[in-house]
């Protein structure tokens, strides 16, 4: 079956999209992004990241390219198109197309509006998680506005890929302060020995996630202790147990930190409870 993508106000062949090359996404990475879950062809907390979608755009101050409802329907028809039952639906909003000139283009530009989606191996992401991931740390390099959804990626590409080289999945950012910030991906989480689920606070310095966000309803709803305080790799190291939450993840246990065994090695129970739990607390449409 052939995917199908929507760019700027057409479904398209993904053999046959194309974008213009004076696009200051792909001049400039001047753009913006969000990566929704699918199940059961459903969207996965919507709402919540077409929330973050425009808190992205208005801190870069590039406009809304259509209406919350029209964005709706576009992303649900992508998924419908595809015939996505379990995996992901990615949206991408960049500024436009104007000649390449650093400065915002004079006389405003339509934002330019890509979607796709694709499908994602159940069976094969639960083996994961049941086996866990490893994880390696390396030093924060990226801007101070990782807030900000950016289609910036390229420290977050380097160290995903060094994670990668060195026989780990996710590599997690350590600050100045000798901290956790998040992941190259996901957010960061460990679980104390006694039972305290640690993560680090929001603010510029990390991406607030949708995951993470409901997440802590889960935790909130399961009487599991929350504190949104930085650590650093050394207690994580110590911890009982740690996983990353991403919306291609959900709950992902982690197993190895820098090649140090996470509790017994095994992904952790209330790690696992969280992962089978979340989505009785997510929301779909
Ligand atoms: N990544 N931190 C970073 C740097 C991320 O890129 C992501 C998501 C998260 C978790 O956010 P959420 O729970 O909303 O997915 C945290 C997406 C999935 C991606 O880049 O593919």
């Amino acid at each position: 079956m052939s995917r199908i993508a929507y760019v700027n106000g057409q479904y398209r062949d993904l053999r046959d999209a194309s974008v213009n090359i004076e696009d200051r996404g792909y001049q400039f990475a001047d753009g913006v992004y969000e990566v929704c879950e699918v199940r059961g062809g459903k969207l996965v907390d919507f709402p919540r990241h077409m929330a973050r979608l425009e808190r992205s755009l208005r801190e870069l101050r590039i406009e809304m390219p259509m209406t919350l409802r029209a964005l709706d329907v576009v992303m649900h028809e992508v998924v419908r198109r595809n015939r996505i039952g379990y995996g992901l639906v990615y949206l991408q909003v960049t500024r436009g197309v104007a000649r390449r000139d650093h400065p915002f283009p004079l006389r405003p530009v339509k934002p330019a509006v890509v979607v796709t989606a694709r499908s994602l191996n159940f069976s094969k992401n639960q083996a994961t998680a049941a086996h866990g991931i490893g994880v390696i740390t390396v030093p924060e390099n990226r801007w101070p506005r990782v807030d900000i959804k950016s289609i910036s990626l390229l420290p977050n590409v380097l160290a995903k890929q060094q994670a990668r080289d060195s026989g780990a999945y996710e590599a997690w950012y350590v600050d100045g302060n000798g901290e956790v910030t998040e992941g190259s991906s996901s957010n960061a989480w460990i679980i104390t020995t006694d039972g305290r689920v640690v993560t680090h606070p929001i603010g510029h310095d990390i991406l607030a996630g949708i995951t993470r966000d409901v997440l802590k309803e889960t935790l909130a709803a399961l009487q599991i202790r929350l504190e949104e305080r930085p650590f650093t790799p050394e207690e994580a190291y110590g911890a009982a147990e740690a996983f990353v939450t991403s919306a291609s993840q959900i709950v992902m246990p982690v197993v190895r930190i820098d090649g140090r065994t996470v509790g017994n090695g095994k992904p952790g129970p209330i790690s696992m409870r969280l992962r089978e739990e979340f989505h009785r607390f997510a929301d779909f449409s």
